[in-house]
């Protein structure tokens, strides 16, 4: 038998010499059936699809009288099973599978255990990404933390040299506006010196000689005794002038003296007073800086206008709007001297705004401001004048800042004025920290 699933035929028959044609069949596969098969007269039996194995095919017959000879005749058979039948090929199967399976296995916790291991590396490159990105970050807020530093100390500097060129223009404002007044003084004492000079007393003591002259005995009183009282009055007549001269020259020097030692007071003033908020009625405050620059105005041939409509008295830091207030009226000034107008005016207005603030401004018809300036002549250094050096502005408008106010300019145009609004709050908002 050929190993396999196979197909059989047995073939089997019973030897009866009276009715062969009567004889019947039963059949049974052990192995495969247990059970008698019913052949007939049927001489044969067909397996198809028997697996391997051992069987053991019995048949027996019966005779034309119905009797069965139950011995029969057996055949023993075995059918070899195909190699992956086999037992050991299952076992062998069953290893290979179960080796395979190992195989798998191990190979999945290898590749798991890999996975696990990649992974771990990954976060643990990573976490040292993240270290390092980390302390890169640490590193740049501590460094942005010092530039930050830095550069409030620069900005604080900044203010500190701000705030202390914004004092030396006004002094240097201060000290012009005495130097002028000075000038005057000095011219007014070289002309009574000059009179005095020129004072010709000599001719009283001629007089006196012709008066001696006419007094002696015996003699006429000639012509020149005669023409003496109208000498001598036209001698008083011209002394009085030069007496009330004098004293107009001495009450001019008088007045800048005065006015000297006004401008010393007012510096005094302004020094002292720095930091400190007061109640302040700002026309008195402007007034002041007027008056200080009256002389030089008036030099220059320039008309002052004031408009001052009533306003609350406010709070506030004196040494800063006097700072303002002679930066304006000085620039003022400068651009007065600069334009060709035949009428030289400032006016000078205050009036309230709304509830709670207040407005100063100060108009020239000068040189005027180009549209691209009005915010550039603000910056620190900048200037158009050949003397100038462009802190006033600049600190002028921090301070009205630091007052939690503003100070902008406003002109049509080169050649047609400017007009300079500063803009206070009647009392200061409490973050105004006092310099
Ligand atoms: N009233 C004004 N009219 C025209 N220009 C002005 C006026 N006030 C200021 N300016 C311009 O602003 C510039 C800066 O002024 P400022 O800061 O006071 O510095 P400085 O007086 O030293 O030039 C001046 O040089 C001038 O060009
Ligand atoms: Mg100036």
């Amino acid at each position: 038998m050929q190993p396999g699933p196979c197909e059989i035929e047995i073939q089997y028959t019973a030897l009866s010499y009276i009715a062969p044609e009567k004889i019947q069949f039963k059949y049974r596969l052990e192995g495969f059936n247990n059970g008698w098969v019913d052949a007939g007269q049927r001489r044969f039996a067909h397996y198809a699809g028997l697996p391997p194995g051992d069987y053991r095919f019995q048949v027996i017959a019966c005779n034309n009288d119905g009797v069965w000879n139950t011995t029969g005749a057996v055949y023993s058979f075995r059918l070899p099973p195909r190699y992956y039948q086999s037992a050991w090929f299952r076992v062998l199967m069953a290893a290979l599978v179960a080796g395979l399976a190992g195989a798998g296995y191990q190979l999945k916790v290898h590749r798991v255990q890999a996975r696990d291991r990649e992974l771990q590396r990954r976060v643990a490159e990573r976490t040292a990404e993240l270290a390092e990105a980390n302390a890169a970050l640490v590193g740049e807020v501590e460094q942005r933390k010092l530039a930050q530093k830095k550069s409030e100390e620069l900005q604080e500097q900044l203010m500190s040299a701000s705030r202390k060129a914004g004092q030396a223009e006004v002094a240097s404002n201060v000290l012009h506006n005495v130097g002028n007044v000075l000038n005057s003084a000095n011219i007014s004492t070289s002309l009574l010196a000059d009179r005095l000079r020129r004072l010709d007393v000599n001719n009283l003591a001629e007089a006196a000689g012709i008066i001696e002259q006419t007094l002696a005995p015996g003699r006429a009183p000639g012509d020149r005794a005669r023409r003496l009282p109208k000498y001598l009055r036209q001698l008083g007549g011209y002394f009085d002038q030069e007496r009330n001269g004098m004293v107009a020259e001495l009450k001019g020097l008088a007045q800048n003296i005065d006015h000297i030692k006004e401008i010393i007071a007012f510096q005094q003033n302004y020094t002292q007073v720095a930091g400190v908020l007061e109640k302040v009625a700002v026309s008195d405050l402007l007034d002041s800086v007027l008056r200080m620059y009256a002389p030089s105005y008036q030099k220059h041939g320039i008309d002052v206008v004031r408009e001052y409509q009533p306003a609350p008295q406010a709070l506030l830091d004196r040494h800063k709007l006097l700072q303002i207030l002679i930066n304006i009226v000085d620039n003022a000034r400068h651009a007065c001297d600069a334009s060709r107008h035949s009428r030289k005016s400032v006016a000078a207005r205050i009036g309230p705004r709304g509830p709670d603030r207040i407005v100063i401004s100060i108009a020239d018809n000068g040189r005027g401001i180009a549209a691209e300036d009005l915010t550039r002549i603000f910056s620190h250094g900048f200037t158009t004048r050949e003397n100038g050096h462009g802190f006033g502005l600049h600190g002028s408008a921090l301070a009205a800042r630091q007052m939690g106010g503003s100070l902008t300019a406003a002109s049509d145009g080169p050649g047609r004025g400017a007009t300079f609004i500063l803009e206070l709050p009647l009392t200061p908002p409490s973050t105004d920290t006092p310099a």
